[in-house]
């Protein structure tokens, strides 16, 4: 069945909008341990961890919650060496975000004597805080009226003002803020933040949305639901092959320390160029995809290897209190 045409203009209706919104959420609000705080360090952490891991799994996993155990506050995150953070956020993927975490940490205890600024601008200042983050701490953990787009978000405003520019492309986002900017309730942003995203997340789905059930319905511009939002076209997949020692003597296992920016700080095995590991046999290929990297990684056990700067034997049973990427973790727990 065809979507029907709005009824009514979202922005020249727009109080009739926001109260329907509004409505719908304060009925249907799924509660959430980030809901039930307005503490701004623990709803940074909170956004950190949402913006690469689902909902579901940070709940599952009490990911959100261990997390702050940990590290209850930024005084608690501020001192910590870079091996318990990143051990902290292990499986999490994405791990400058940490880093950034504890930089934002630093900063906010050192140039604002401890005090989260509450406005999106000065947040915005703090390391690793992009539009979206600034506006989740200022909206959501100070209720002050700050936008916000996330992925959930710009699916709902496109549809809801039928924007088919791409929702990635410099204008359309620069559209799309500008649409979550004029909708937002002044009086209620932490309430009007929150429900638009659960909009998003339950009803405006990306396949199939429940178009007759939503709350805001009446409002909605676009006809054709299913071909929004527009995206640009997608970068190409890489495969990228990589060669590695599984070299294990005794108890202890030979690991390499990552230099390149994103595993800094993370175990991993020694690799070797093609060249080097031309007259060896592959003991196991195995194959994981990163960003947009389809890896096949094949393992070497036949001969020793030249150590390389910085490569070390670590114990087989302290391999869990180390830092290691997790395709490389999971390849070894298949093996060891
Ligand atoms: N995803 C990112 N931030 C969220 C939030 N505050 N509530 C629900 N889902 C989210």
């Amino acid at each position: 069945m065809e979507k029907p045409s709005a009824r009514r203009h979202p922005i020249k209706n727009i109080r009739a909008f926001r109260s329907s919104l509004l409505r719908w959420f304060s009925e249907n609000a799924k509660s959430h341990p980030w809901r039930e705080t307005t503490d701004p360090w623990a709803i940074l952490v909170s956004e950190i961890m949402l913006q690469q891991t689902t909902v579901s799994s940070v709940i599952a996993n009490r990911r959100f919650e261990r997390f702050l155990e940990e590290f209850p506050d930024i005084e608690a995150i501020a001192v910590a060496p870079e091996e318990k953070i990143l051990r902290a956020w292990e499986g999490l993927g994405y791990y400058n975000r940490v880093r950034n975490l504890q930089k934002a940490a630093q900063f906010v205890l050192h140039e604002f004597c401890g005090n989260f600024p509450s406005d999106a601008a000065t947040l915005e200042s703090l390391p690793g805080i992009g539009r979206y983050t600034a506006g989740a701490v200022s909206s959501f953990a100070f209720d002050r009226p700050a936008p916000i787009v996330d992925g959930n978000i710009a699916r709902v405003l496109s549809r809801l003002l039928d924007q088919h520019q791409a929702v990635d492309s410099t204008p359309g986002k620069k559209a799309i803020w500008q649409s979550a900017d004029k909708l937002l309730d002044p009086k209620n942003p932490r309430l009007f933040n929150s429900a638009l995203m659960e909009l998003g997340q339950t009803l405006c789905t990306p396949r199939s949305p429940s178009c007759l059930i939503c709350p805001v319905r009446d409002f909605c511009k676009t006809e054709t639901p299913e071909k929004l939002p527009v995206k640009k076209p997608r970068k190409k997949i890489i495969a990228v092959e990589e060669h590695a020692y599984l070299w294990i003597q005794g108890d202890k296992i030979l690991l390499s320390p990552g230099h390149d920016s994103r595993r800094k700080g993370f175990w991993k095995l020694p690799l070797r160029t093609a060249d080097e590991c031309a007259h060896l046999s592959p003991v196991s290929k195995h194959h994981y995809v990163i960003t947009n990297h389809k890896v096949t990684i094949s393992l070497y056990r036949e001969k020793p290897p030249h150590l390389i700067s910085g490569e070390k034997y670590h114990h087989l049973g302290d391999l869990s209190n180390l830092p290691i990427a997790t395709p490389i973790r999971k390849i070894l727990a298949t093996l060891l």
